[in-house]
């Protein structure tokens, strides 16, 4: 509908008596014209504690959903080549699943360490510590109850959110209360910014990382195998046979590990060798080329019927890509869709895993007067 022009104040003010409405009226392409940052309740935990939905849209319609339990990223709607949008990010539509399922970090927030540390112990400055041993004899992603379960306080920013928790000094193991604080940031040009910071006030290994699950022909519709990756990295970490890295860094030349050039993921996953038969499929530690602090860029996936494109950006030195090898249909999800065998793939940058008992990787220990300082970027295209 074309809205009456308002030629004077006086004429207006018959308009607006007539018509009741005197401002154009927005065509449906101009009804977002820039970042909206809206924040909803999602619910209260069994202790009382409220989890709020906060959505992030910019002006090109992407949406990002997040929630403060866990800093989960719930869903991620983008555009595909015909402008068709969908949700690309595994997870949840009720705060009662999240509270409840058996859900393998999908979309979180990963801490105090991102991954494995060998043997759930570690040494610093003459002191053993010792974490819960919640993989098989080892350590995974901050314990049993790691930052991905603990209820974050959440604030809404101009164009994103803003979560922050205060691990206790102790807690899961760990030395050092750690202010940790994540912020989510959407922009007009279609990229999620993640910003990690964090400070201690006792030495203590510290590994952020997010755990989002995507598959960019949507959410629970198909495996990933088809999409097609490349990988900014020329070497990995190989692991033990309990997904701890041996301490080599690993040319990817002639292996299936190798995904310089463009690569579907499924094109080598099946092949009987012995890291892939170690991780199920791929779950390792990428070592990023470029070796500096630089945001740069890590990773890129391209769904071929959807003309869908991710690309990841990260000032960390690794990433680990992780193809859904633990998935089996025992989650269901979003839309009441089943999340099967390898339905979702993750690209969770990071330092490599283990490194508290690695001393020749870069470095986890953050000290006190430090700032734990780190970006992810990812950005969502189309390839038509
Ligand atoms: C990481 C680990 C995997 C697995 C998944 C979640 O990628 O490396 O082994 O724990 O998280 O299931």
């Amino acid at each position: 509908m074309q809205a009456p022009l308002c030629i004077t104040r006086a004429f207006c003010v018959a308009l607006l008596l007539m018509t009741a409405a005197c401002e154009p009226v927005p065509s449906p392409q101009q009804t977002q014209t820039a970042m909206t940052v809206v924040k909803e309740s999602f619910g209260t935990t069994s202790n009382g504690e409220a989890v709020d939905l906060y959505t992030l849209t910019n002006a090109n319609g992407i949406e990002v959903q997040a929630i403060n339990l866990g800093a989960i990223i719930t869903a991620l709607r983008t555009p595909d080549k015909n402008g068709q949008f969908d949700d690309i990010a595994l997870g949840f539509e009720t705060l009662d699943e999240y509270l409840t399922s058996n859900r393998p970090y999908l979309g979180a927030i990963v801490g105090r360490y991102g991954n494995r540390i060998g043997k759930a112990m570690f040494e610093l400055d003459g002191e053993t510590y010792s974490l819960a041993a919640n993989n098989g004899p080892n350590h995974l992603h901050g314990g049993v109850k790691g930052f991905d379960k603990v209820v974050w306080q959440g604030e809404a920013t101009e164009n994103g959110v803003a979560f922050t928790y205060v691990s206790a000094d102790g807690e899961e193991g760990y030395p050092g209360t750690l202010m940790a604080r994540v912020t989510y940031t959407l922009t007009d040009q279609n990229e999620l910014i993640v910003d990690y910071h964090a400070t201690t006030d006792k030495a203590t290994p510290v590994n952020l990382t997010q755990h989002s699950y995507f598959n960019l022909a949507g959410a629970g519709t198909s495996d990933i195998l088809g999409h097609e990756v490349t990988l900014n990295a020329s070497r990995f970490t190989p692991v033990d046979a309990t997904m701890i890295p041996t301490g080599e860094l690993r040319d990817v030349t002639g292996t299936p590990f190798d995904f310089r050039q463009l690569m579907t993921i499924g094109a080598r996953i099946g092949q009987d060798e012995e890291q892939l038969n170690f991780g199920g499929g791929y779950d390792h530690n990428y070592v990023l080329d470029g070796g500096d602090d630089a945001l740069a860029l890590a990773a890129r996936v391209h769904e071929p019927t959807t003309g869908r494109v991710l690309e990841v950006y990260t000032t960390e030195p690794g990433v680990q890509f992780y193809t859904g090898n633990f998935l089996d249909g025992s989650i269901t999800g979003k839309q009441g869709r089943a999340y099967e065998y390898r339905y979702g793939f993750c690209l969770e940058t990071q330092h490599f895993p283990d490194s508290p008992n690695k001393p020749d990787f870069p470095t986890t220990i953050l000290r006190p007067g430090e700032t734990y300082e780190t970006r992810t970027v990812f950005t969502f295209s189309v390839q038509r």
